[in-house]
């Protein structure tokens, strides 16, 4: 897919057939991944695509929507706040590499015609627990990854004027 049609097809898909995700679609996923930017490429961040159903179960507890559980895969972005850069005014900017390298793997999956939808809305400290995940690492994004079974309504959005000022 074209660049701009990857970006224009991508939509919170809340909706998944159980038909499986390709493995080569997966490996190119992962390699879209390894090439997102970071501060200082630190890259302080590495994903989980949970296949595996207990586990997958085990997520769904903590985030309960009904359309994770019908998904047949599951990316967990993992963050270490500790390594990463922080800011002058000392602030780690993990939020900003996660952001980044989990939009990768988004329109990468879109560009293998699969559905995803950003999930923050959990308990972050029952979400690493569930998937046994240490400090300074923390589970700071999940996504279903899969084939969608639904087609997302309109949506609307700020006029580019709004969002895109270029000041000459
Ligand atoms: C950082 C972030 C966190 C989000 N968390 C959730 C979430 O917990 N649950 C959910 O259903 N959607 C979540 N979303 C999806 C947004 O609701 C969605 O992106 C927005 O409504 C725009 O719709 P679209 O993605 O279809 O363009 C999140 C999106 C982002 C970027």
């Amino acid at each position: 897919m074209e660049f701009y049609d990857v970006v224009k097809a991508r939509r919170s898909i809340r909706g998944y057939k159980n038909d499986p995700v390709p493995e080569d679609a997966l490996k190119r996923i992962a390699e879209a991944v390894s090439l997102a930017p970071s501060a200082c490429n630190i890259q302080p961040f590495s994903f989980r695509i949970v296949l595996n159903s207990a586990m997958r179960r085990k997520i769904c507890g903590v985030y309960t929507a009904p359309w994770l559980a019908e998904a047949p895969a599951i990316a967990v972005v993992l963050g270490n706040a500790d390594v990463c850069w922080k800011r002058l005014e000392g602030e780690p900017i993990i939020p900003v590499d996660i952001g980044i390298v989990m939009e990768h793997l988004v329109l990468a999956a879109t560009a293998e015609g699969l559905g995803t939808c950003w999930i923050c809305a959990y308990d972050v400290a029952k979400m690493n627990k569930v998937l046994n995940i240490l400090p300074p690492w923390s589970a700071y994004a999940v996504t279903p990854l899969g084939y969608a079974n639904v087609q997302p309504d309109k949506i609307q959005r700020k006029s580019v004027d709004e969002v895109f000022k270029i000041i000459k």
